[in-house]
C-alpha cells in the first residue's frame, strides 16, 4: 500500500472509495422472494455503481463480495454467493475491458473451487493493464486474517535471515497486505442501515471517512453513491492534526 501524503481537508472527491455491499437478504425478504435473488439484484447494483464511477472521479472500488465469515451461512446460500462472481464477469467482463477497468480479486484463493479461481485469475489478467478504474472485489477476504498472513510473510522474511524486526515499519507491513500497492480507502460507505466494519480492510481504514446509508443495497444507485461523496465533501479530516484556528482538536 501506497503511503499517499494526507490532505488537510475532504472538500476533493474521493480517490478509493470502498463499500460494503449489504441487505440484499433484507431486500429479497420485503419482496417475499428468495435470498438468492437479492444476490442477484446485488449484482445490478455493482453494475450501475461500477459504471457511474468514473463520473464521481473515483479511481479506485473496493467492494465486500464474500467475507471469510460468509461461510456459515447455510450451504445453498453460500453456494449462491460463489456464483456471483461468475453471473458478474460473463455479461460485464468484456465492456470492463473495453472501459479501462482494472480488476483485482482480494482475499484468500484457498477454499474455493479450480473453476472458479481460474475465472477469477483470467479477468484479473485481462485487465491487467487498465488504468481508469481499478475495481477491487474483495473475495473470501477478512481484514483480521489479511493482517494475520502479512505478519507471516514479514516473519518468515525474518526467518529467513532476510529481514530484521526492527526493519518492520507500517509501510513494510502494509506492503505485505492484499492492498500492497492501493492508497487507503478515502470513503467507506455502507448501506442497510448496518453501523459495523465486520471486519473489512481494518489496517486500510485508519484514517478512513465513513457514511451510512439507510438503503438497501439492490437499491443503491449512483444517486446514493453521489450523496456519499457529498457528506464525504463536507468532512474535516484531520489525519490526527489539529483544525486551523482550534488548538483543542485532537483527532
Ligand atoms: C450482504 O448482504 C451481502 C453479501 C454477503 C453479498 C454481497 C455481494 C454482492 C452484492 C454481489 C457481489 C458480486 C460479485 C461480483 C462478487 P446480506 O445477505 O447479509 O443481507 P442482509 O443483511 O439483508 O441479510
Amino acid at each position: 500500500m501506497t503511503v499517499h501524503k494526507p490532505t488537510p481537508t475532504a472538500s476533493d472527491p474521493p480517490l478509493h472509495v470502498a463499500i460494503i455491499m449489504d441487505g440484499n437478504g433484507r431486500w429479497a425478504k420485503r419482496r417475499s422472494l428468495p435470498r438468492t435473488l437479492g444476490h442477484r439484484a446485488g449484482v445490478e447494483a455493482l453494475r450501475a455503481v461500477v459504471s457511474a464511477a468514473p463520473d464521481l472521479n473515483i479511481r479506485w472500488l473496493t467492494v465486500f463480495g464474500f467475507s471469510t465469515e460468509n461461510w456459515s451461512r447455510p450451504a445453498a446460500e453460500v453456494a449462491e454467493l460463489m456464483a456471483l462472481p461468475k453471473r458478474y464477469f460473463d455479461s460485464d467482463l468484456d465492456r470492463l475491458v473495453r472501459e479501462g477497468v482494472r480488476v483485482r480479486v482480494m482475499g484468500q484463493r484457498e477454499g474455493l473451487s479450480a473453476d472458479l479461481i481460474s475465472m477469477l485469475d483470467a479477468a484479473e489478467l485481462r485487465t491487467q493493464a487498465n488504468d481508469a478504474l481499478h475495481l477491487q472485489i474483495a473475495f473470501n477476504y477478512g481484514g483480521q486474517s489479511d493482517i494475520v498472513q502479512a505478519a507471516r510473510k514479514f516473519a518468515q522474511a525474518v526467518a529467513d535471515g532476510q529481514a530484521r524486526p526492527e526493519d518492520l515499519d507500517e509501510a513494510r507491513f502494509a506492503n505485505n497486505l492484499s492492498t500492497a500497492g492501493l492508497p487507503p480507502p478515502d470513503l467507506v460507505i455502507r448501506p442497510s442501515g448496518e453501523l459495523r466494519l465486520s471486519n473489512f480492510l481494518l489496517w486500510e481504514c485508519a484514517y478512513t471517512e465513513f457514511v451510512f446509508q439507510n438503503v438497501l443495497w439492490p437499491d443503491f444507485g449512483p444517486k446514493n453513491l453521489a450523496e456519499a461523496i457529498e457528506t464525504y465533501k463536507s468532512r474535516d479530516r484531520r489525519y490526527g492534526g489539529t483544525v486551523a484556528d482550534d488548538a483543542f482538536a485532537t483527532s
